[in-house]
């Protein structure tokens, strides 16, 4: 089917299709023409291309002390879903990197092979179904596809991607970006992770939760620089609950206890994962020591929410701070131009506003307030300063409804705002008209020691342009983000993605991250999925 013979009236209201002059996306694959799917056309639709490329095209000029790789994990469905409930979290993870070095950029685009990408591959088709199911019990491993889609962190010398409802997290190498196994912690870990778990980037130890459909519904851990498991903490729930992150102190980890969260019952018998606000409970956050000395939790109640993402948490005397995008209700009116769709869609138009909470731990005492009522999300903090405290909040703004219609109502991004949390200033930056952000971290300077200046930084974006389906790196002075100082031509379109990390390289490339060696082997490569040869199971 061509793009000219359908008409996708619910794509229609929410993106925009094609360029100006015409042009669908470019690297789509021709079956996304049968689905009526925003999040299959125009700047989210697929790209299948794997490729690597040296030496980019820059506009500015690269900061000889951004040093490093910026990576991003996100959606990139191969094949035809097994059916039309495709969700936007669905696509199978395609990793995107461009590295930094000598003021020179190189890019490399590739899939990520964890279990479930390789046996389609054998197939040459999709097997799982997505998150909106119906949960098919009878496939092996996960009913629905574990995409590990979500996040990447970097960890014990490799890249770990992380999928947000809890699954099996994939070590890849950081400058090939072939994967290279499933991180098991030496045979040590016996659960899945969920997203968002966090490496201290001055130590190395990463710390995560997990969380699952049975008692005690939710754990927290920590392994050690080298990869080794150091405890794995049941915490006990009142039900199965769905937290999508956690935060992280010097002495403390932040666990979320929220009253948005799925119905077990009905996901069991049903196959249908129904998502439902208890406005009569409480937000709890429980506290525990961030080193697992003491598995007690303590609990504090707030007013009830949702959150995706924290910005950053830190302690100041007896209190502990933490800030991030709070949703006031996470029940999301339905649209009926959205038709099929109208549940999804809605979820994607969901408010988020910049919020504290405070809690002391001593008295017990909680805080909370508002910072910015601007609907943004996606925070990202220097990367050195994790668990630190932070002035500033680098975030992706939502754009508000234009004149009646939905287009960029689903999560496109359009601009980048930095948060001053002293004075309560803000500057922006407009990508453009048609043009859509990534998910910002904030580069260290490769030249400064860890704990100088939180703005002797450059956080990096990847963008696309839906007027002429080009992508490109932004590289903006933490100092001041209301220009670019150099933007970094990437050769294809990347299809918008999830999270994103920042490598050092000194990570990286060791003592040679600053030498003239050359940024990578084998460049210029590009390798079109379609070519792959396909056999049926
Ligand atoms: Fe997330």
């Amino acid at each position: 089917m061509s793009h000219e013979e359908t008409s996708l009236e619910v794509t229609k209201a929410n993106v925009r299709m094609y360029a100006p002059d015409g042009t669908p996306p470019t690297d789509a694959p021709d079956w996304i023409w049968g689905y009526d799917h925003p999040y299959l056309h125009g700047a989210f639709a697929p790209t299948n291309r794997e490729y690597e490329a040296e030496d980019l095209k820059v506009e500015g000029e690269i900061p000889a002390d951004l040093c490093g790789a910026y990576v991003m994990n996100g959606p990139s469905q191969r094949f035809e879903p097994v059916n039309h409930k495709y969700h936007y979290y669905d696509g199978d993870a395609m990793l995107r990197a461009i590295y930094f070095r000598d003021g020179k950029a190189s890019f490399r685009q590739k899939w990520l092979q964890n279990a479930a990408f390789v046996a389609e591959d054998i197939a040459g088709k999709s097997i799982w179904p997505g998150i909106a199911g119906p949960y098919n019990f009878r496939l092996p491993g996960f009913p629905i596809k574990d995409v590990s889609n979500t996040d990447v962190i970097y960890y014990n010398g490799k890249l770990l991607s992380l999928w947000h409802m809890s699954g099996d997290p994939y070590q890849v190498d950081p400058l090939t970006l072939e994967t290279t196994g499933r991180e098991t912690l030496g045979g040590a870990l016996k659960h899945s992770l969920s997203a968002h778990s966090k490496t201290d980037p001055w130590t190395g130890e990463m710390f995560f939760f997990n969380y699952q459909d049975k008692p005690p519904y939710m754990s927290y851990g920590m392994a050690d620089a080298s990869g080794n498991l150091k405890f794995d903490i049941d915490i006990q729930l009142d039900g199965a609950r769905s937290p999508h992150d956690m935060g992280l102190t010097e002495n403390y980890a932040i666990l979320h206890d929220l009253p948005f969260y799925h119905d077990a019952e009905i996901l069991r018998t049903h196959g249908r994962r129904v998502m439902g606000f208890h406005r009569d409970q409480p937000a709890r956050f429980g506290l525990i020591d961030r080193f697992g000395r003491s598995p007690t939790v303590q609990w504090f109640e707030c007013e009830p929410c949702y959150i995706l993402h924290i910005s950053n948490s830190w302690e100041e005397g007896d209190w502990v701070h933490m800030v991030g995008c709070r949703q006031e209700d996470p029940m999301p009116v339905k649209h009926a131009k959205d038709h099929h769709l109208a549940s999804m869609m809605a979820y994607r138009r969901r408010s988020h506003v910049m919020y504290r909470w405070s809690f002391n731990v001593k008295t017990g005492a909680v805080k909370e307030a508002m910072i910015d009522e601007l609907n943004s999300e996606f925070p990202t903090v220097n990367t050195h300063q994790l668990g630190r405290k932070t002035r500033y909040s680098f975030n992706q703004i939502i754009p508000e409804a234009q004149d009646g219609t939905l287009e960029g109502q689903c999560q496109t991004f359009n601009g980048l705002v930095r948060y001053d949390l002293e004075t309560g200033a803000q500057q922006r930056y407009e990508y453009g008209d048609g043009v859509y952000g990534t998910e910002a971290p904030v580069a260290a300077s490769a030249s400064t020691q860890r704990d100088t200046s939180e703005t002797r930084a450059y956080p990096v974006t990847f963008i696309t342009d839906s007027n002429d389906w080009t992508s490109a790196c932004l590289i903006f002075d933490a100092d001041d983000i209301t220009k670019p100082i150099a933007k970094v031509e990437i050769p294809h379109r990347i299809s918008i993605g999830f999270h994103t990390t920042w490598v050092d390289g000194s990570e990286i490339w060791g003592d040679r991250a600053q030498s003239d060696d050359t940024l990578g082997t084998g460049m210029n490569r590009d390798i079109d999925m379609a070519d792959i040869g396909k056999q049926d199971i």
